[in-house]
């Protein structure tokens, strides 16, 4: 296609370096897609005659059906999905097929189809990342009321009901989409007519291919419509601060099936066996999706290494944006298909949760409280004398509750017997009644935020 100028062909080693249609053919729609709205545009500005815009529309549409049938043939000689579509083109419709490129250049084509593909992309992770929300607000709501040790540092913490702790995660994932939204506005800009990099003499109308393909204005300024890639980098940004949030459910996942804690059972669907150890039942789809969470920021490191210190214009380097941001989309769509799968499956063992939550002296934040509250101590002598509370349990290897009275007063001859109601993690939890707390109608409020929010959208 470019070898007027050239004597001889490239070297094998030429050839395979620098072809993308390996991986670049998953463009296909995309690139037939802007090719259709290219031709259009040209006829309806006379660039091209009717005729011969209707037969290489026919063409594209027959190169189409191929495709979907037989999916893209990987001629390394024909370079990339651009060059292969066109030259299969020209087969089916002759000459006529030499027009298309008028006023165009694969730069700013494959800007474009780039840019189609990851929009695409946004839009499923998004449906993905919708279900998981629902998956995780469904859990939530029942068990706003079922008792959980929360944790600092992974030791017990505070009593927490199992419902917020899900909640937790609905807001990160509820960013997470606001993120892939916000990359989606600023993507969503047209390069097409930006031709290779200064524009085009030929008088094009950039407002309608934009329109035609769904985008919401013409970008501009052709060397940066050329050049730029942030909307990929948006993408596997956004890509991988969900997969953190995905690795850290995950993770959690993983601890809480350990039989030492043994707060949840995953199903069967979700659990591998050993081929030695005929007891185990491993948790292989969360570890991957924590292990996937490393490779979806390799794969945004990889892009922004390449992007860093390009000049403009065009370089070749950018075609290597492609691999990392099809592998992490990948990634990350099996990555959060299997997160809502476990979410909606998983058996939470809430008989255990709650004893390790009474067994951590999870409440002795709650005694301190009280003293602070009936006895009029100061906070800071109020933790010292917990302090002495948990060491008293601790010896006699019983929870706060279980305490006599006789020895409570011995440490401190304020406390009374309405300590008790203060120190079961029901109370504990119930008391948190602050916006954004533990309490279960906190928790319930913001599970009816959440749902009202999810309804709205539809
Ligand atoms: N296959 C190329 C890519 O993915 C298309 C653009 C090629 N442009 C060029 N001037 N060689 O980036």
């Amino acid at each position: 296609m470019w070898g007027g100028r050239f004597a001889e062909g490239p070297a094998a080693v030429m050839r395979e370096i620098n072809a993308s249609i390996p991986f670049d053919k998953r463009l296909w729609r995309q690139d037939i897609a802007g090719s259709r709205a290219h031709v259009e545009m040209l006829a309806a500005q006379g660039v091209v005659s009717a005729a011969d815009a209707a037969r290489i529309g026919e063409g594209l549409a027959q190169v189409a059906a191929e495709y979907e049938a037989q999916g893209v043939p990987e001629d390394l000689a024909l370079e990339d999905i651009h060059m292969a579509t066109e030259s299969r083109l020209a087969e089916l419709i002759g000459p006529a097929a030499g027009r298309l490129h008028t006023a165009r250049s694969r730069n700013d084509q494959v800007a474009t189809d780039f840019r189609l593909w990851v929009r695409d992309a946004i839009d499923s992770v998004d449906r993905g990342l919708k279900a998981l929300l629902q998956a995780l607000v469904a859990r939530a709501d029942e068990h706003a009321a079922s008792v959980m040790p929360g944790f600092t540092h992974l030791q017990v913490a505070q009593p927490v009901t199992l419902g917020h702790h899900l909640m937790a995660y609905h807001e990160m994932i509820r960013r997470d989409r606001s993120r892939f939204g916000d990359a989606r506005v600023r993507l969503n800009e047209c390069p097409l007519g930006a031709a290779a990099l200064a524009g085009t003499g030929f008088p094009i109308d950039r407002h309608a291919t934009a329109a035609a393909l769904g985008f919401d204005r013409p970008t501009a300024n052709s060397l940066d419509s050329v050049s730029d890639r942030d909307f990929a980098l948006d993408y596997l940004m956004a890509a991988t601060q969900c997969a953190l949030h995905l690795s850290r459910l995950a993770e959690e996942i993983i601890i809480w099936a350990s039989q030492p804690y043994g707060f949840v059972k995953l199903p069967d669907a979700y659990s591998t066996g050993s081929s030695i150890m005929p007891q185990k039942r491993n948790p292989d789809a969360a570890e991957l999706v924590r292990g996937h969470s490393g490779r979806i920021a390799g794969c945004m490191t990889a892009l922004v290494m390449t992007m860093k210190g390009l000049p403009l214009a065009y370089s070749k380097d950018m075609q290597d944006d492609k691999p990392p941001v099809f592998e992490a989309h990948d990634l990350l769509a099996l990555s959060i298909a299997a997160m809502t799968g476990m979410v909606e499956t998983i058996t939470f063992r809430t008989d255990r949760m709650r004893a390790a939550a009474e067994a951590g002296f999870s409440t002795a934040t709650d005694l301190a409280d009280w003293l602070v509250r009936i006895g009029d101590i100061p906070f800071r002598e109020a933790h010292h004398i917990t302090g002495r509370v948990v060491k008293l349990a601790e010896e006699r290897g019983a929870a706060l509750v279980d305490l006599p009275l006789d020895a409570l007063q011995a440490i401190d001859a304020r406390i009374d017997a309405r300590l008790y109601d203060a120190l079961s993690v029901d109370a504990s939890v119930a008391s948190r009644r602050s916006h954004g707390g533990t309490a279960p109608d906190q928790v319930r409020a913001r599970i009816a935020d959440a749902r009202a929010a999810l309804e709205d959208e539809a």
